[in-house]
């Protein structure tokens, strides 16, 4: 894989600008324990948003060593600056020419600050693909397809989840196509229309990361048992997704969420991320799926909001269920669904 960034062993910095928007992505299959170098325990498939998206944009200058300003909404943002600056100093032994420039980060997201979502997948994915114009220009090459490989690998090494970012529709990522850097799924028609509603039950931040959860999969008593359980679902989330079989991936989904959060409950050091409102509007949407049938099914990552995935033909009668019925438990609704993926602004 490294043959891919050889092209850009050599390469000069130039003065160079790039704007890339790049969107979030929910889990279907969840990513949840790592081993070294950002390559996950186990396979995980998302589905692209369209709504909850960063917009960056880099100016690299040419510099004797590696400098990293970021601006988070116009403000200069110190802590994120060193998050990036740290990220990047790990590229350099694969990519010598990151030591000689000087980065000014201009970046915001299109989803309110305190919304719970996260911004990482979607801010790593826009950075690594500003990064991966850079390469190009400075390497005089033209791009082809490998370009967005390139950016999921170098985006992944900033948090695995946003590897699956460079993508629309559908992604996997993991031993099922490539650990390095994710791959687009074809799926069947009816799921090109899927929505997700976004039930932000609480936006206060989170009492343990996304990336110290995967680290107490290291000691997790259960840890080989949800691994390969994941791995199964992958393929039975795969064959649901190309067959149309919306029960089934519901079903999948509904599973993965509860034994992502089963994993958090039982971890050498437990802790519950989901609130009192996360389980009563999964009862309230429970109830709501057995009278009407009407397939809706929820979905959660690391956190206490709920996201309820359904598709384009059920939407009108969805929404009145969710402003009469789980409004009230929620902070703001986003309404968001399957995204095409990032654009070059
Ligand atoms: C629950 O990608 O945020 O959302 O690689 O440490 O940055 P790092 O973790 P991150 O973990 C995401 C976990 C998840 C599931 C998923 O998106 O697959």
């Amino acid at each position: 894989m490294t043959s891919f960034f050889d092209k850009f062993v050599k390469i000069n910095a130039q003065e160079f600008t790039s704007k890339w928007m790049a969107p979030s992505n929910i889990a279907f299959v969840k990513y949840w324990g790592k081993r070294e170098n950002q390559i996950p325990a186990n396979s995980s498939l998302s589905m692209t948003l369209s709504e909850c998206r960063t917009i960056t944009q880099t100016h690299f200058i040419p510099s004797d060593h590696l400098k990293v300003e970021l601006f988070l909404d116009g403000k200069e943002n110190p802590a994120f600056s060193k998050k990036i600056f740290n990220y990047v100093e790990k590229l350099i032994p694969l990519l010598p020419v990151l030591s000689k420039v000087h980065l000014k980060i201009e970046t915001s997201n299109t989803f309110p600050h305190g919304t719970g979502i996260a911004s990482s997948a979607s801010g790593m994915a826009a950075i690594a693909l500003t990064m991966t114009d850079f390469l190009y220009h400075c390497s005089g090459l033209s791009k082809t397809l490998d370009f967005y490989k390139e950016a999921s690998f170098l985006a992944r090494l900033g948090s695995g989840s946003a590897c699956r970012s460079l993508f629309g529709g559908f992604t996997t990522w993991g031993e099922y196509s490539s650990n390095e850097f994710a791959t687009p799924l074809e799926v069947h028609e009816s799921f090109k229309n899927l929505n997700d509603s976004i039930l932000v039950v609480s936006s206060e931040e989170k009492k343990v990361s996304s990336t110290s959860g995967h680290g107490l999969m290291n000691d997790h008593f259960y840890a080989e048992r949800r691994f390969t359980q994941a791995n199964f679902n992958l393929n039975r989330c795969v064959s649901a997704l190309q067959s149309g079989d919306m029960d089934l991936l519901g079903s999948i989904l509904e599973s993965e969420a509860l034994s992502l959060h089963a994993m958090m409950l039982t971890s050498p050091s437990p802790y519950i991320l989901l609130l009192p409102n996360t389980l009563k509007a999964i009862e309230i949407l429970l109830q709501f799926r057995r009278d009407t049938k009407i397939p809706v099914y929820f979905t959660l990552d690391a956190g206490p909001n709920l996201h309820l995935i359904y598709p384009e033909s059920d939407k009108k009668n969805v929404l009145t269920f969710i402003n009469s019925e789980l409004s009230h438990l929620s902070e703001m609704i986003i309404h968001d669904r399957l995204g095409d993926g990032p654009v070059l602004c």
